[in-house]
């Protein structure tokens, strides 16, 4: 008798076949699920990463309100085309500071998650103000408010709290110096202190008007993504 044959008696027995797939299942789920509880982290640490500063925060912050998520996703899959058009694979760890995620589920427009960099602070600006006047097939609504709506970051001490809260490493320092940093990282007075706590910030007016903004936050925001780790350097764990 062949295996098939034995095959035929299980596939004709319900209670039989149910039977061996739950032992089936069972098995696999023990194998995928129990190495889990012996990792205490699974997302693996990458240079570069760190919290962002308050500005970018502000403007993350901005970029949720407005449910810019709603239109963009921030995470670039492993498949051949997408690395080809947005850059380098997203990383579990450059997301780990994102409360909530903003991986996203739809694209009307392109993924962000690499968009820092790709533009001048200029060209953000006038496709903020309006999109069509760089883009002129853009569907994407104008947030020209933005540059009209100073801030003067009184709250962010207290948003940074709640990140920390929810295990985002904020220093005492950090949250001690946020107003400081926040003005401080969208203007050029001091000695660049928010860069010193921040690796990696940039530093400067984003949006032309010396006072500070949400369009200035939401720029330094978009202009951070994508740039933290260094994919020149990087290496996956698998592969050192
Ligand atoms: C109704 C959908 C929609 C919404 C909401 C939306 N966008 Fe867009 N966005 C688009 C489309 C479509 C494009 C592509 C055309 C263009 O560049 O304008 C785009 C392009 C962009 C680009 C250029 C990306 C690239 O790689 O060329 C950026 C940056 C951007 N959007 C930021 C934002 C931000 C920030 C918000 C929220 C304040 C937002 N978008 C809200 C649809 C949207």
């Amino acid at each position: 008798m062949g295996i098939l044959d034995h095959h035929k008696k299980i596939e004709t027995n319900a209670t039989v076949l149910l039977a061996l797939s739950f032992a089936v299942v069972t098995v696999g789920g023990i194998v995928e699920i129990a190495p889990l509880f012996y990792l205490e982290n699974t997302i693996e640490d990458v240079e570069g990463m760190r919290p962002y500063s308050p500005l970018e925060l502000t403007g993350r912050e901005i970029y949720i309100r407005e449910g810019c998520y709603v239109c963009h996703s921030q995470m670039i899959r492993p498949m051949r085309d997408e690395v080809e058009r947005y850059g380098h694979y997203s990383l579990a760890a450059e997301s780990q500071y994102d409360h909530p995620f903003q991986w996203g589920s739809k694209r009307t427009g392109p993924d962000l998650a690499r968009v820092g960099g790709r533009y001048s602070d200029e060209w953000h600006y006038d496709h903020l103000i309006d999109p069509q006047s760089v883009v002129p097939e853009s569907i994407m609504p104008s947030y020209a408010f933005l540059a009209d709506r100073v801030i003067d970051g009184e709250h962010v001490a207290d948003l940074m709290s709640t990140h920390r809260f929810v295990g985002v490493p904020y220093t005492d320092a950090m949250i001690e110096n946020a107003r400081f940093d926040f003005v401080q990282q969208a203007t050029d007075f001091g000695d660049g202190e928010v860069v010193e706590r921040y690796p990696g910030a940039q530093q400067r007016d984003f949006d032309g008007n010396p006072e500070v903004t949400e369009m200035d936050a939401l720029i330094a925001y978009l202009q951070m993504l994508g740039t933290l780790v260094d994919f020149s350097t990087f290496e996956a764990e698998a592969s050192r």
